[in-house]
């Protein structure tokens, strides 16, 4: 790969007055959490369908087994992994402003990440859809499905972003916000399909900013967005770069 983009990317950021970044599933995958598109994602596996908000509401003891298998069993043991570290590092060098994050596995939080806003919400929280209480998901056994809630035994949804279900305002303000402020954004694993999330980087470069992308294959934003592409895996590239930032 040519280190002629990685330079001038590691220099885009030295100079910026505020840096943030932008991640997809593609920054976990080194983590052993799959994808959602792409080969061995999660979508060429289960019906995106059954992970509607009204599907779920309608057939919550169908779609509970599969929030376990895809989610529960597979986020417990994930580490975070060198690219999490590396935009940690980052932060902590005063070189990153935040990420703004379309993951639901608290792994940029657990790899040391201060300034984290999980625009599709997060796994590690349950809420009663009808009580409205929200609950740490460590707290709720998933031995019977649907766990009931422990407040009124009503149904219990992960607090993360179904499909038809809107975008928690505050959150949606944080992430829009904080694009508003910077002058270059981080694209990191994700080809930036699903919206409004998909919008965050647009926002700082129809101001002007620049937008550096590392992803392991070309994506939409490759040719359209990006002024920077870095080919290849989160894990490599994104501590490549993170070094040649700070030096
Ligand atoms: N390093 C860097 N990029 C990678 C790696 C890797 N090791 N592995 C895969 N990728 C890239 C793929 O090339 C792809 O562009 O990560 C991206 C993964 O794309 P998606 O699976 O569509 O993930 P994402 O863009 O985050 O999906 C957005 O879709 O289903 C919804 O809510 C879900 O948040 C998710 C949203």
């Amino acid at each position: 790969m040519s280190n002629h983009a990685l330079e001038n990317a590691a220099q885009a950021i030295r100079q910026s007055r505020c840096t943030m970044s932008f991640t997809g599933a593609g920054i976990s995958v080194e983590s052993g959490i799959p994808p959602f598109r792409g080969p061995g994602g999660v979508w060429s596996k289960y019906d995106p369908g059954k992970f509607e908000k009204a599907y779920f509401k309608r057939h919550p003891k169908e779609v509970w087994p599969l929030l376990k298998k895809v989610f529960y069993d597979l986020l417990d043991d994930a580490e975070p992994n060198a690219a999490h570290y590396a935009l940690a590092e980052l932060e902590a060098a005063g070189k990153l402003a935040g990420v703004v994050t379309q993951n639901i596995d608290s792994l940029h939080q657990a790899a040391g990440s201060a300034t984290v806003h999980e625009y599709h919400g997060s796994i590690r929280r349950m809420q009663c859809m009808s009580c409205r209480i929200f609950f740490d998901a460590n707290a709720i056994s998933l031995e019977r499905l649907p766990p009931p809630c422990p407040a009124c035994g009503g149904l219990l949804k992960p607090d993360f972003i179904f499909f038809g279900e809107g975008i928690p305002t505050d959150v949606h303000r944080a992430a829009t916000d904080l694009a508003k402020q910077a002058d270059v954004c981080l694209v990191v694993g994700t080809g930036g399909q699903v919206m409004p999330a998909g919008r965050i980087p647009y926002i700082v470069k129809n101001r002007g900013g620049t937008v550096i992308e590392i992803n392991l294959h070309d994506s939409d934003y490759s040719y359209t967005l990006s002024d920077y592409y870095l080919q290849g895996k989160a894990g490599v590239r994104l501590p490549e770069l993170v070094r040649a930032v700070l030096g």
